[in-house]
């Protein structure tokens, strides 16, 4: 069972910074996730929530500040003051970062962006995606089945992941199937052992999120999922 780094190591560092993605050299860790908003002069970024309000010093919504504005804010010391430097991270010092260690990698399309501007989010991440090397591998998820979607028209070498949130619906194969996906992400807190038969059994991957308890980890891989999202994935047993 793989162990992907949600959103860089997030329990030892502020999520989706430097820091938190620099940790996974430190630690060994192979897989990461995070998420890909836009701003408001095109550049790509990664940070989770819509608005910087959460994660910095700062409020507003990403998709209307420029990345010039982002760069003034500072994203580590709502976490800690010992991150007091931690600035948006772009995708592009990210794909660097992946081709340079070798890792693999899972981008979320995270994106309230709609219409020209969803295109152009879209066209910007397939430039930005043709630049990671043959050498990492790559999932690209969303809870968006038409944003999925559309992305797989545009990258079909790409593997996707259909994300669910709360219970799994009952359509939800066939949604999967309906995009194109090769994996099913299921919210840990509803999967049952007989939703996991039937996702395997017709021959989905199963990478469920966010797994942080050690006992939560022995079941899912009991029950032979493919792999979990977790804060802390060098702290589980192998
Ligand atoms: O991709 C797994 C997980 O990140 C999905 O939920 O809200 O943490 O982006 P969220
Ligand atoms: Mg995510």
């Amino acid at each position: 069972m793989k162990k992907i780094a949600h959103r860089g190591i997030s329990a030892q560092a502020p999520e989706n910074t430097r820091a938190a993605f620099e940790k996974m050299i430190e630690v060994g860790a192979k897989w990461l996730e995070t998420d890909i908003d836009m701003t408001s002069d095109g550049e790509l970024v990664l940070i989770h929530d819509d608005k910087v309000d959460r994660t910095s010093d700062s409020q507003g919504f990403i998709n209307d500040m420029t990345l010039a504005e982002l760069q003034e804010i500072d994203f580590g010391q709502w976490f800690s003051n010992a991150y007091g430097d931690e600035k948006i991270v772009t995708l592009s010092w990210l794909i660097d970062f992946i081709n340079k260690h070798h890792l693999n990698v899972n981008f979320e399309l995270k994106t309230e962006l709609k219409g020209k501007r969803q295109t152009d989010y879209l066209t910007r991440v397939h430039q930005a995606l043709s630049h990671v090397t043959t050498e990492s591998k790559m999932i690209v998820s969303s809870f968006d089945v038409d944003l999925l979607a559309k992305f797989h028209q545009l990258m079909p070498q790409i593997e996707i992941g259909l994300l669910f949130e709360d219970k799994l619906p009952d359509n939800c194969v066939a949604l999967a199937n309906l995009v194109g996906a090769t994996y099913i992400h299921p919210d840990v807190t509803y999967l049952t052992q007989e939703q996991t038969k039937y996702l395997i059994k017709n021959n989905f991957g199963v990478n469920v999120w966010t797994v942080n308890e050690r006992t939560t980890f022995d079941r899912l891989k009991r029950w032979g999922v493919t792999a979990i999202f977790s804060d802390f994935p060098t702290e589980s047993p192998n």
